[in-house]
């Protein structure tokens, strides 16, 4: 395949850095390391695949829409909005599901939800998802005061768990921006919707709480941030290889952290060495 091919020759050009993790040199920007470090980083071909594995095995994102302005408010809004927010972005968690095969996630939209009220008044919407590693690395960056503590055996405070057990900051999020379209409910619609979200069961088209129906978001441009900027990349991916890649591609690469024995901060090509 293409690209393990890629990744063969990615994995040969690491080894430098083997002995342990190499602190960030970059944090926002791929552009200027293009011509010594290219081979290290993923492409946007290769990143847009694991962004496809990412909507695949992610259930929750946060949408983000604007407040319609006063004026169409007073005709559309009857929650006790407070004056002056009309164009002012809102960001609140969804529950999303990769239903289609077509990189374009499927959302149950509640009509009622704050959301949907936006863009039926005319919102634009993006969608973030990010990659949360369902094995944290086994050793990890300490702070000074937490190797103190755990010195001094303070062992409540230093074990104290941690709330966020990897370097957040080299792992991939990106947006999807698009434009929501209504599908049809059918029976394999619903049934891979609830097998993401059991509890949607109860919000399905057509139940009696509340108006609901599904939607896909089409995926118009994709913002992606692989990590830091000196091992992944940063940039716009291009949408055509978005929907162009298949199950078959994202289901044969790794994100960071899918299995024990990720090391924190590693470069990306050490994480996908097993493939
Ligand atoms: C939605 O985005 C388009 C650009 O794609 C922009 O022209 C338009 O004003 C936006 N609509 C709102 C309500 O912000
Ligand atoms: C989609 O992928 C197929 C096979 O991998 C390739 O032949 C085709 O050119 C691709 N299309 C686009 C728009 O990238």
């Amino acid at each position: 395949m293409k690209l393990s091919r890629g990744l063969l020759s990615l994995t040969a050009c690491t080894s430098v850095y083997a002995a342990g993790p190499v602190p960030p040199q970059h944090f926002s920007s791929s552009q200027e390391l293009e011509s010594s470090t290219r081979f290290e980083i993923p492409t946007r071909y290769e990143s847009a695949v694991l962004g496809r594995r990412i909507l695949a095995l992610t259930p929750l994102g946060v949408l983000s829409t604007v407040f319609p302005s006063a004026s169409k408010d007073e005709e559309s809004s009857n929650e006790n909005r407070p004056a002056g927010l009309g164009g002012v972005p809102v960001g609140l968690m969804d529950y999303v599901a990769d239903c289609e095969d077509s990189g374009d996630p499927t959302i149950l939209a509640i009509n009622i939800a704050t959301s949907f009220k936006n863009v039926a008044a005319g919102s634009n919407i993006s969608l973030a998802l990010q990659w949360t590693p369902p094995h944290p690395p086994e050793k990890r960056i300490k702070s000074i005061t937490s190797f103190l503590l755990s010195f001094l055996g303070k062992k409540e405070e230093s074990e104290r768990q941690d709330p966020v057990p990897y370097s957040a900051a080299n792992l991939p999020r990106f947006s999807l921006i698009g434009y929501l379209e209504k599908v049809p409910t059918t029976p394999f619609l619903s049934g891979c919707f609830v097998k993401a979200h059991p509890d949607a069961k109860y919000w399905l088209p057509g139940n009696r709480i509340h108006e609901s129906e599904f939607v896909r978001l089409v995926v118009q441009q994709i913002y992606w941030i692989g990590g830091f900027g000196d091992r992944a990349y940063i940039g716009w991916l291009d949408p055509a290889d978005w929907k162009n890649i298949t199950r078959e591609d994202w289901e044969n690469v790794k994100l960071p952290g899918e299995k024990k024995g990720w090391k924190e901060w590693s470069i990306a090509a050490e994480d996908w060495k097993d493939l």
